[in-house]
């Protein structure tokens, strides 16, 4: 065993990237329970430019997903590509730099948007000289990572990091390509596309950020985290590379569904329909597996709230993906479009799926990081899971509900061909679903308070190491294991 000090694990990193994940997860939910409470009641605007709505869910999207999902995504990472390559994360200073800089990139444009100033590209929307920012900071962490990844000292190269280096490079790609723009001043600039061209390159963009950043990039969490929780190997080893080669080939194509009866091309938007269709394999292949996974130890979920967090994120990505495919049917988009369906459907993938793998991860993480046996409290992480679930509930069966009502109020016409509903009438309809989903979105928020408490306590305990690197034993390379899903233990 080799216990030097330069040799362990690079833990302050990761520590770092956790406190941001914590800090940004309720800067981020606290903006989408402000926004939520503003449809529901629209005086919280306040007759305020830098309130309104139009200006605020950008910030919203932006700090959940980039800001709180970034940070936990690029933490995690960190952390699992040293477990399962057996070796220290490369380039300490650039790793620090991808925090530094990807900090100041939230802040700068959690800042700029209130202010008006934005490309008005959903999830692109921060200006050039973020962008560029952004981008320097990704390519550092592709560095880190892959460099990481070149010094590992196992042959294998366990699953979580395929899909971790394909959410690196894709989203890197995706980022550079959707932002092409000419600027004009330092604050505004105008996309080199024009029209349905920059209508497509932005849905591939959006759509593909979906894929990857909030998709396979948990993927690689869920693919680390789940075996270590359930305390066994992954259900099936070649089940996960198959899923990982379908889905990151299937993905790329089905962009198109985001611009169904649009100007766009009609065979385009059939074939964004047929690869959505066939998306759902891959997507329940790695629900399945991770459900598998636990085959054996479900008596866990019985005391180990970090394991029914897992669980309960593998069921919402199922159900996600599956509504996802079947509204990417262009008959039902006709009627799913434009309504509160859709914020059903993102909100069952986003605060389902992608919120609690990652609150599930980092209550598994945590401890370790901060070298503790355990989170300080198992009742707060209880109280935490019921808040969530009960959030998540209220808030995507209102939108379900509201969606559906809005698209059959929409369509319903009367004999001579007018409509039957002015458009006033359907949002009476569903005013007091908003107010139900504000509800739910406070529960959620409030269940964040409490890991946020807890974690701050977990690492009070262990406030020496804050400091100085824990050292850990790194373990010597284990001989040959192909396949090898067990090196996701730590
Ligand atoms: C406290 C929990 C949350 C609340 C109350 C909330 C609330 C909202 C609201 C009110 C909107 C605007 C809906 C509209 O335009 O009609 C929205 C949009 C959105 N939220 Fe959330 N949200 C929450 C958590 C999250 C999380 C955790 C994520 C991602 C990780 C997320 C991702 C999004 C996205 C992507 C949209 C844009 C949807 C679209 O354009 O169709 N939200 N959210
Ligand atoms: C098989 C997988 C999936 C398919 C086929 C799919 C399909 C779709 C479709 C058809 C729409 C509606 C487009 C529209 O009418 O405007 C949509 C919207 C969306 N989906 Fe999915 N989805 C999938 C999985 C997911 C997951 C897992 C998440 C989140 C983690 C997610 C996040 C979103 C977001 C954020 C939008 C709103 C985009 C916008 O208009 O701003 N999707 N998806």
């Amino acid at each position: 065993m080799a216990t030097q000090l330069n040799e362990t694990y690079n833990d302050q990193i990761v520590r770092l990237f956790l406190l941001a994940a914590a800090v940004w997860g309720i800067i981020g939910m606290s903006v989408g329970v402000y926004a939520a409470a503003e449809l529901a009641w629209p005086f919280w605007n306040f007759d305020l430019p830098f309130l309104t709505f139009s200006r605020i869910r950008p910030d919203h999207t932006f700090g959940v997903i980039f800001a709180f999902g970034g940070s936990a995504l690029i933490g995690t990472c960190y952390y699992v590509v040293q477990r399962t390559g057996h070796t220290r994360l490369a380039f300490t200073a650039l790793a620090n730099f991808t925090f530094w800089g990807w900090q100041l990139a939230c802040v700068l444009a959690m800042l700029s948007m209130p202010l008006g100033i934005t490309q008005s590209k959903e999830y692109a929307e921060p200006e050039w000289p973020i962008d560029i920012l952004v981008g320097v900071v990704w390519v550092s962490f592709a560095v880190v990572f892959f460099a990481t990844l070149a010094r590992r000292r196992i042959r294998h190269i366990y699953v979580a990091n395929w899909y971790y280096g394909a959410f690196i490079i894709a989203v890197g790609l995706l980022h550079i390509v959707n932002n092409l723009a000419l600027p004009v001043s330092l604050t505004k600039s105008y996309p080199i596309y024009s029209g349905v061209t920059d209508a497509m390159v932005q849905w591939w963009y959006g759509h593909n950020a979906v894929a990857f950043f909030l998709t396979a990039g948990f993927l690689g969490m869920m693919y680390y985290f789940v075996p270590r929780q359930a305390q066994q190997p992954l259900w099936s080893y070649r089940f996960s590379i198959v899923n990982f080669w379908a889905l990151i080939s299937v993905y790329m194509w089905a962009g198109s569904h985001h611009l169904m009866y649009t100007a766009l091309p009609d065979w385009v938007q059939s074939v964004g329909m047929a690869f959505s269709l066939v998306l759902l394999m891959p997507s329940w292949g790695s629900a399945a597996n991770g459900l598998m996974t636990f085959n054996g130890s479900w008596h866990r979920l019985r005391d180990d709230p970090a394991a029914k967090f897992m669980v309960v994120s593998l069921v919402f990505y199922a159900a996600a993906t599956f509504e996802g495919s079947m509204m990417a049917i262009k008959s039902v988009n006709a009627l799913s479009h434009y309504t509160d369906w859709t914020i059903a459907h993102v909100h069952s993938g986003s605060i389902g799926w992608v919120a609690m793998i990652t609150i599930g991860s980092l209550y598994a993480m945590a401890p370790r990081a901060l070298g503790q046996p355990a989170m300080h409290s198992r009742r707060a992480m209880e109280l935490h899971f019921w808040l969530h679930t009960g959030g998540v509930l209220l808030y995507v069966i209102a939108m379900w509900t509201a969606g559906v009502t809005e698209g059959l109020m929409w369509r319903a016409t009367r004999a001579d061909g007018s409509l039957t509903y002015p458009f006033i009438d359907s949002l009476i309809a569903i005013k007091p679903l908003y107010a139900v989903r504000w509800f739910g979105g406070v529960m959620v928020l409030s269940g964040m308070v409490v890991m946020a408490w807890n974690l701050w306590h977990t690492a009070a305990a262990a406030r020496a190491h804050l400091i100085r690197p824990i050292p850990v034993p790194i373990p010597e390379p284990v001989a040959e294991q192909v396949p090898a899903p067990l090196p996701a233990y730590a």
